[in-house]
């Protein structure tokens, strides 16, 4: 008999320790892939622990500092900053204020820690008395009037040092006038990371809550996409490729890691994919219920992640991660 199958062919032969099971791994993840968020507000020694999202602080500058030198030691080469505005207005206004936590932020990072990549998100949300991502007119968030606004942001963000700025905000155009406002103001080599294919998705409570910044009335569904459109988002990244993105984003990651794989079938471009608030939240709920085995769970989804093709994920997990790491698989 040839053998086409069983008994001559077992995969289960190559499954039987733990040195073969290593050795016919697929996929590696690498703490060099991670990109650790973090959320910055003025201020001293300042360490609150977010309690919708359990290991993660709320830091001023100094302690943003101390953490990002953990996670370099730890192989971790990147953070995303996020600001909690000390005012909020209708504009937005901190967005753009050179003084504010996630420039100053930004400059001390970029000073004390050289090596570190500096990422930051650059929307308008956190800033907004009304928690939208923009401006409104009447209860509508105005795309082509939110735009300057975008790139006041992201050059501010420029100025204080970002290497990466990433607009989160999803209005059509954004990604050209920053690349633009970049340009024109001596910044043709800092790059942009666009949130490109950003759904509408519940996955985000405990970061609003996080950053204070869930809209005060109506839902973000009129700019960011609808959760069952894949195609879109290739029309999405697409757009902002050609508008001068130098990465893409798939956000949520595991609800969408069919679009990550479309994406990574599709484009040669470095893809992140955004491990967002609420499926970090999940997992540690359901971890301190005994429910999951926390570390088990954690490192079946970023291989998950990676498997389905991103280059970079941005994840709450990155410490606990990079720790359990070791040569590009998780300890059983
Ligand atoms: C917008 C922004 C959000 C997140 C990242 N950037 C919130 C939103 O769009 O409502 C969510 C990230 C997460 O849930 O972890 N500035």
């Amino acid at each position: 008999m040839s053998s086409q199958g069983f008994p001559a062919v077992r995969l289960r032969r190559l499954r039987r320790t733990a040195g073969l099971r290593a050795m016919a791994r697929e996929t590696r993840v690498s703490p060099s892939q991670l990109i650790a968020p973090l959320f910055v507000r003025k201020g001293k020694n300042v360490r609150e622990e977010i309690s919708s999202l359990p290991g993660v602080f709320r830091l001023s500058p100094d302690t943003a500092r101390a953490e990002s030198e953990s996670f370099l030691r730890l192989g971790i080469p990147a953070v995303i900053l996020f600001g909690i505005p000390e005012r909020k207005d209708a504009e937005g206004t901190e967005a753009w204020d050179d003084d504010a936590a996630v420039q100053e932020t930004a400059r001390l990072l970029k000073k004390e820690l050289p090596e570190l990549v500096v990422l930051t998100d650059v929307c308008l949300d956190e800033y907004t008395s009304h928690g939208h991502c923009g401006v409104l007119r009447g209860e509508e968030v105005d795309n082509d009037a939110t735009l300057p606004l975008l790139a006041r942001a992201a050059l501010s963000h420029a100025r204080a040092g970002a290497d990466i700025v990433a607009p989160s905000d999803m209005m059509d155009g954004r990604v050209g006038v920053i690349r633009e406002a970049l340009d024109g103001a001596g910044f043709s080599e800092r790059a942009i990371l666009a949130y490109s294919a950003k759904t509408a998705s519940a996955f985000y409570g405990p970061f609003r809550e996080a950053a204070d910044s869930a809209p005060k009335f109506g839902d973000r569904r009129g700019y960011q996409m609808d959760a069952g459109n894949a195609r879109e988002a290739m029309r999405e990244i697409e757009l902002d490729l050609a508008e001068g993105a130098d990465a893409v984003m798939v956000k949520p990651a595991l609800s969408y890691l069919d679009v990550i794989q479309r994406a990574r079938a599709r484009f040669d471009c470095p893809i992140a994919a955004y491990n967002v608030s609420g499926e970090y939240a999940m997992v540690k709920a359901a971890g301190r219920n005994g429910w999951i085995d926390e570390k088990r769970t954690v490192c079946e989804i970023l291989t998950s992640i990676v498997r389905a093709g991103a280059d970079w994920i941005l994840t709450y997990h990155a410490k606990d991660a990079a720790g359990w790491l070791v040569d590009g698989t998780f300890l059983a």
